[in-house]
C-alpha cells in the first residue's frame, strides 16, 4: 500500500489530504504538523478550519486511511510520497523583506526529510514557492543524505480557494504536476503522482510539465486573478466619479467570451493569505531577474488594492461629516471572504484600523471569526510591505476599548451611526433592514464594501447608502486628493 505523508496540516494540507484519502481508499495518508494543538483539533469534533463539506469528508475516512499526527519524523521516514504544505509567508526582515517568500519552514522540512528518510521518496512541493525552489530543495536533500536514497522532486501547486475548497478539490479545473520528464526517475515520479490524482480527476485535466513552468504557473494564476480584481476595483473608482454602475460595467464586460464573467466583483479589496504574498513574491523574482518594468507592473495590483481599502475608509469618514470620533459603526463581516473563518490579510483589518484611527467605536459581527481572533488581528502592528522597515503602529488599547463584539448583525447595528459590510456573507443579503434602520442613529449611513445589498430598497427605507462602484448618494462626499488608511 502506498503511504503518503503531508507536512503541514493547514488550510491546504488538511483538506487536500482529506480529499486524497477520501478518493483513494487504497492509499494511507498521514498529515503531520509541528503544531500539536492543530493536530489535536484535526483529531477532534471541531476541526481547526471552517470549510463547507470538510467535516463529512474527514469523518468518513479519519482513522481508516486518513490520520493526523504530530509525530512528524517517524511518518516522514517510511512514506513513499511526502507532500510539503508548510506556510511560505512574505519575509519581514533581511534580504527581500516585504516581498520575497520566507522559505525557512520549507527548508527546515527539507532538511528533516533528508535526515530521517529510510527509503527513496517522491517529495512534492504543495506550498506556493518561488520559481526554481525545487533546485534548492534538491540540493538540500541530496547533500544531506549522500548516496543513501533517491529523492525525486515534483511541483504540484494547489489551486483551491477557501470557502469552496472541497468542491475545488473534488472537481479541479486542472492538476499541475511539474517534474524532470527528461530523466527515467523523473518520469516515474510524475507517473506515480498522476496515478494518485487519476483516482478521481479526468486524465485530460492532469497537466504535466517542467518543474519551473509548474512553479511559475501558480504565481502567474494568482497574479492574474488578483489583477482582475484590482482592475475592476480601479474601474469602480471611475464609476463613482462618473455615475456609471460597476456591476453593469462588469456584466457587460464579462459577456465578452474572451474575458468571461467570473472574478469581476468590485469590493473593498481582496484579502487572504495568497494574493498579496504571491504577487509580491513575483515582484521580487522579477527584480532579481533584472526586470524592473515587469516588477512594477505587478506591484500596481497590490497598490490599487491598498488604495481601494483606503478609499473605502475615506468615504466613510468624509461622508459622516468628516469625523467618526465617538460614533458607533457596525462592522458586518471580518473574514477575508464568505464561508471561511480565515482573517489573514482581510480587508477588514485595514478598514477597522482606519476607523479606529479616527476614534470610531466599532461593534463587529462575523458568523465564523472568533472574538479572540478579531482582537488579536486588531492589536497586531501591521507590516507595511512597501516600507518593510516600518511597522504601521497599532493600538492594542484602542483595539480593546473601542471595539465590542456582537452576536448578530442586529446587535451590531443597534444604536450605530453607520453599518459597513466588509464580507459578503449570504445572511447579510437577507437581513431585515427596516429593523436595522429603526434601531440606528439618524441619519443612518450604510457602506456596502461587497455590493451585497439592494441599494434602492435601502434608500427607500431611509438609509444613506454607499456601495462600491455604484452611483453616489448626494450625501456621500467626494474624497480628498490623497487617501490613506
Ligand atoms: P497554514 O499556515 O494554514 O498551514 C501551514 C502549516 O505548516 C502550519 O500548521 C504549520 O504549523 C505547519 N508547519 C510549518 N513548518 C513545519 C514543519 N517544519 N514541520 C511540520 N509542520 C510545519 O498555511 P496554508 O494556508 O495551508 O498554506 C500552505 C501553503 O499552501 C502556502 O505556501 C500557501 O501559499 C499555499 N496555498 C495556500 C492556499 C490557501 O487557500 N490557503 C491555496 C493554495 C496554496
Ligand atoms: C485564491 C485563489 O483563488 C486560489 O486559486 C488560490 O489557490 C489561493 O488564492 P482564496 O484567496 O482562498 O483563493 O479566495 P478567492 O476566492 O480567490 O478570493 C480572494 C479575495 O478576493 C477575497 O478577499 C475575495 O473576497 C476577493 N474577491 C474575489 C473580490 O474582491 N472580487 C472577486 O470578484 C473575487
Amino acid at each position: 500500500m502506498v503511504k503518503i505523508c503531508c507536512i503541514g496540516a493547514g488550510y491546504v494540507g488538511g483538506p487536500t489530504m482529506a480529499m486524497i484519502a477520501y478518493k483513494c481508499p487504497d492509499i494511507q495518508v498521514v498529515v503531520v504538523d509541528i503544531s500539536t494543538s492543530r493536530i489535536n483539533a484535526w483529531n477532534s469534533d471541531r476541526l481547526p478550519i471552517f470549510e463547507p463539506g470538510l467535516d463529512d469528508v474527514v469523518r468518513s475516512c479519519r482513522g481508516v486511511n486518513l490520520h493526523f499526527s504530530s509525530d512528524v519524523e517517524s511518518h516522514v521516514a517510511d512514506s513513499d510520497i511526502v507532500f510539503v504544505s508548510v506556510n511560505t509567508p512574505t519575509k519581514t526582515r533581511g534580504l527581500g523583506a516585504g516581498k520575497a517568500a520566507d522559505l525557512t519552514y520549507w527548508e527546515s522540512a527539507a532538511r528533516m526529510i533528508a535526515d530521517v528518510s529510510t527509503s527513496d521518496k517522491i517529495v512534492v512541493e504543495k506550498s506556493t514557492v518561488p520559481v526554481k525552489t525545487a533546485e534548492a530543495i534538491e540540493k538540500i536533500l541530496t547533500h544531506n543524505n549522500p548516496g543513501k536514497h533517491d529523492f525525486q522532486i515534483l511541483s504540484n501547486p494547489e489551486f483551491l480557494a477557501e470557502g469552496t475548497a472541497i468542491a475545488d478539490l473534488a472537481s479541479p479545473d486542472r492538476v499541475l504536476i511539474g517534474g524532470r520528464g527528461d530523466t527515467e526517475g523523473g518520469r516515474k515520479a510524475i507517473a506515480a503522482l498522476k496515478a494518485v490524482y487519476a483516482h478521481w480527476v479526468p486524465e485530460d485535466r492532469i497537466l504535466t510539465m517542467n518543474l519551473w513552468s509548474a512553479e511559475l504557473s501558480k504565481l502567474a494564476a494568482n497574479a492574474l486573478l488578483a489583477q482582475r480584481i484590482s482592475s475592476v476595483n480601479a474601474m469602480s473608482a471611475l464609476c463613482e466619479a462618473t455615475g456609471a454602475d460597476v456591476s453593469e460595467v462588469a456584466y457587460a464586460v464579462g459577456k465578452d467570451s474572451r474575458i468571461g464573467p467570473k472574478f469581476l466583483n468590485a469590493s473593498v479589496g481582496f484579502g487572504g493569505s495568497c494574493f498579496q504574498k504571491d504577487i509580491l513574491n513575483l515582484v521580487y523574482i522579477c527584480e532579481c531577474n533584472g526586470l524592473p518594468e515587469v516588477a512594477n507592473y505587478w506591484k500596481q495590483v497590490v497598490q490599487i488594492n491598498d488604495y481601494q481599502k483606503a478609499r473605502f475608509v475615506q468615504r466613510v469618514v468624509s461622508s459622516m461629516f468628516n469625523t467618526v470620533s465617538g460614533k458607533r459603526i457596525a462592522i458586518l463581516g471580518f473574514a477575508f471572504k464568505k464561508d471561511t473563518g480565515d482573517t489573514r490579510e482581510t480587508a477588514a483589518i485595514d478598514v477597522c484600523h482606519g476607523l479606529l484611527g479616527d476614534k470610531a467605536q466599532l461593534s463587529i459581527y462575523d458568523p465564523q471569526v472568533t472574538e479572540e481572533q478579531i482582537r488579536r488581528d486588531l492589536a497586531t502592528a501591521k507590516f507595511d510591505w512597501d516600507h518593510p522597515q516600518h511597522l504601521v503602529p497599532s493600538s492594542p488599547t484602542a483595539a480593546s476599548k473601542q471595539v465590542v463584539m456582537a452576536w448578530d448583525a442586529y446587535a451590531a447595528a443597534k444604536g450605530a451611526h453607520a453599518v459597513c459590510v466588509l464580507t459578503e456573507w449570504d445572511e447579510f443579503k437577507k437581513l431585515d433592514y427596516q429593523r436595522i434602520y429603526d434601531a440606528m442613529e439618524k441619519p443612518a449611513f450604510f457602506f456596502d464594501g461587497r455590493n451585497v445589498v439592494d441599494v434602492d430598497a435601502l434608500r427607500k427605507i431611509g438609509f444613506i447608502v454607499y456601495s462600491v462602484g455604484k452611483p453616489l448618494d448626494p450625501w456621500i462626499k467626494d474624497l480628498p486628493a490623497a487617501p490613506s488608511c
